[in-house]
């Protein structure tokens, strides 16, 4: 017998930044003091790959707390989100979390990955086509701190939802963070919801650990920004003459990661010379740790509101659902 898989195609939308795009960021950063380079580069297709070794450290508990909440409260975020939304994804990653997600709601219509990795983007969307009959892939290939007119689906839709897992919030600094948040409220509409991931401030032997762990995964996955940039833009930053350093700054509450120049040498990119000093650091990420007070304020200056939240049972990671904080109703009441 013939079997015939039907399934929707993939539909693409590639947004992705051009190598000028991509030097111009990395000269302002290089310009700056002090020196910094954009974390959202560390996701070409090699750093999309150390980054899931990454997740199977032993260290590294934010990816196996958030997939066990996640099943954990799995019956009352479908009870919230409702029927028949339109998820929208930052940043898709591998889609194993997304995969949770899509088969734990009620009938959802469609998703829409919005990721800057196209390898990761497409790998990703073809995979969950074939489980997802049901679910219209809309990739858009994009970086999703820009505001993305989304695609519309086939079925009607009852609402989006933004899943934004991982504490991926967290890379962005708290003005970025606040830009990002308010494009999101825009994105997903008055009655749209978002779901979001955030680490929660801890003990900081923690949270250190996770970002240095043993085996060398994170330091290759911080050092692979360079390798990245040597080939898409012919910088010629010498890879081996910098090291991965990543420490916990309790009254930022955020983890910094810098590449430090383990001698004073020149970079060139474009044309331009950079000098570095011996121990000179580089700032290259933040990963930003959250308590309860410090995100709902970071939520209300984008204009939204917690709806409800859940935590694993140390309190090291928590998900939360967000929605627009209602427009303030001018009409003088009656009493
Ligand atoms: C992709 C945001 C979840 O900040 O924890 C992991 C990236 N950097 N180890 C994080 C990362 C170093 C990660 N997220």
């Amino acid at each position: 017998m013939n079997q015939v898989l039907e399934r929707a195609p993939v539909v693409l939308t590639d947004l992705r930044p051009t190598a000028a795009d991509i030097t111009g960021e990395v000269l302002a950063g290089l310009a700056a003091t002090p020196k910094t380079l954009p974390s959202k580069y560390f996701y070409d297709a090699r750093g999309s790959a150390l980054f899931e070794q990454i997740t199977q450290q032993p260290e590294y508990y934010l990816t196996r707390v958030e997939t066990r909440l996640l099943d954990a409260r799995m019956a009352d975020i479908a009870a919230e989100v409702g029927a028949q939304a339109h998820v929208v994804e930052y940043g898709s990653g591998s889609g194993l979390k997304t995969e949770r997600l899509l088969r734990g709601l009620q009938d959802p219509v469609a998703y829409t990955p919005i990721e800057i990795s196209r390898a990761t983007l497409l790998a990703m969307a073809g995979r969950l086509a074939l489980r997802f009959p049901r679910v219209q892939m809309l990739p858009v290939c994009a970086d999703f701190t820009q505001p993305v007119a989304l695609p519309a689906p086939d079925r009607r839709a009852h609402g989006v939802v933004v899943f934004f897992p991982g504490s991926t919030l967290g890379n962005f600094d708290e003005d970025e963070a606040i830009a990002l948040l308010s494009a999101m409220r825009e994105t997903m509409g008055a009655d749209g919801r978002a779901l979001i991931g955030i680490d929660l401030d801890k003990d900081s032997d923690v949270i250190e650990a996770a970002y240095n762990d043993v085996a060398g995964v994170t330091a290759a996955f911080t050092l692979n920004l360079l390798v990245r940039l040597n080939r898409e833009i012919g910088s010629d930053f010498d890879v081996g003459a910098f090291r991965h350093h990543a420490v916990y700054v309790r009254e930022r509450g955020r983890i910094e990661t810098s590449l430090v120049s383990q001698r004073a040498q020149d970079v060139h990119v474009a044309g331009r010379v950079f000098h570095f000093a011996a121990g000179e650091a580089m700032l290259v990420e933040y990963s930003h740790k959250y308590t309860d007070t410090g995100f709902a304020a970071l939520a209300a200056a984008a204009g939204l509101q917690v709806v409800t939240g859940w935590n694993d049972e140390r309190d090291w990671l928590g998900l939360r659902l967000l929605e627009p904080v209602p427009p303030h109703d001018p009409t003088p009441r009656r009493r």
